[in-house]
């Protein structure tokens, strides 16, 4: 079954020169594994398009059906739980929860949603390189370090699509390479399918399928 089904999207924000289109009928499929490059010029919607697949803002038209679902059909309990189980999202901004070890942050997602597995939260803490820092809390780790952590929350309930936006933009080359490489091992070994925005050709050509977002449309 296809994973995601993305039909003629379109989403149209307001400035103050009026409306700008920013999709204007995008479509793609992904299927459950399948790891998609998502490029393109800074404004051209890359982040609005994942914002709209996971479910954080509403498109104007077309349809996204993920999972078998149609998540404008969903009520709000729906789409939180699409958020919290299905859809895994890692941003550029690692947003950790400060209060909280690193252990719990990792944890944070998967209790949420009721899908805490302390041996898998283990085993990606190790993967990750995590296993020394478990009880420090995120200030006391360095950047690369806390992407480390955020990927890991996001693969601890293990979502059936992870949504990377730049997750290694703010790395240096040789530690993004190192991330990427590691997400890209856990995301298959759990079967999940991926879509990353990423402005590195280098980190694109590593996924099975690459789109080009320009005027609107993918190509
Ligand atoms: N909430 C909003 N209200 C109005 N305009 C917005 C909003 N969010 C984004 N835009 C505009 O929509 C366009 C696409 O933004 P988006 O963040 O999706 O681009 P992007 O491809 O992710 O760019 P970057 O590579 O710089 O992250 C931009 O011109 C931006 O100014
Ligand atoms: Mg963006």
């Amino acid at each position: 079954m296809t994973l995601l089904c993305v039909e003629n999207l379109s989403k149209t924000y307001a400035s103050a020169d009026g409306p700008f289109a920013v999709l204007r009928g995008v479509s793609l499929t992904l299927g459950p594994g399948e790891s998609l490059a998502l490029t393109g010029e800074s404004g051209s919607g890359k982040s609005t398009l994942l914002h709209l697949i996971g479910g954080l803002d509403r498109a104007d038209a077309g349809r996204i059906m993920l999972d078998g679902q149609d998540i404008a059909r969903l009520d709000d309990a729906g789409r939180a739980a699409l958020r919290r189980g299905t859809v895994g999202v890692v941003f550029q901004q690692f947003n950790l929860i400060p209060s909280l070890k690193i252990a719990d942050n990792i944890a944070f997602q998967a209790r949420l949603a009721g899908r805490y597995d302390p041996a898998w939260c283990a085993t990606l803490a190790d993967r990750m390189g995590l296993a020394d820092h478990l009880r420090k809390y995120p200030e006391h780790l360095s950047g690369g370090q806390q992407q480390r952590v955020a990927i890991a929350r996001t693969l601890a309930p293990r979502p059936k699509l992870v949504l990377a936006d730049e997750p290694t933009g703010n790395l240096d080359e040789t530690t993004a390479a190192t991330v990427m490489a590691l997400l890209l091992e856990l995301v298959a070994e759990t079967g999940a399918g991926l879509l990353m925005v990423t402005h590195s050709q280098v980190l694109a050509a590593r996924l099975q399928r690459r789109l080009h977002l320009r005027a609107g449309q993918l190509a």
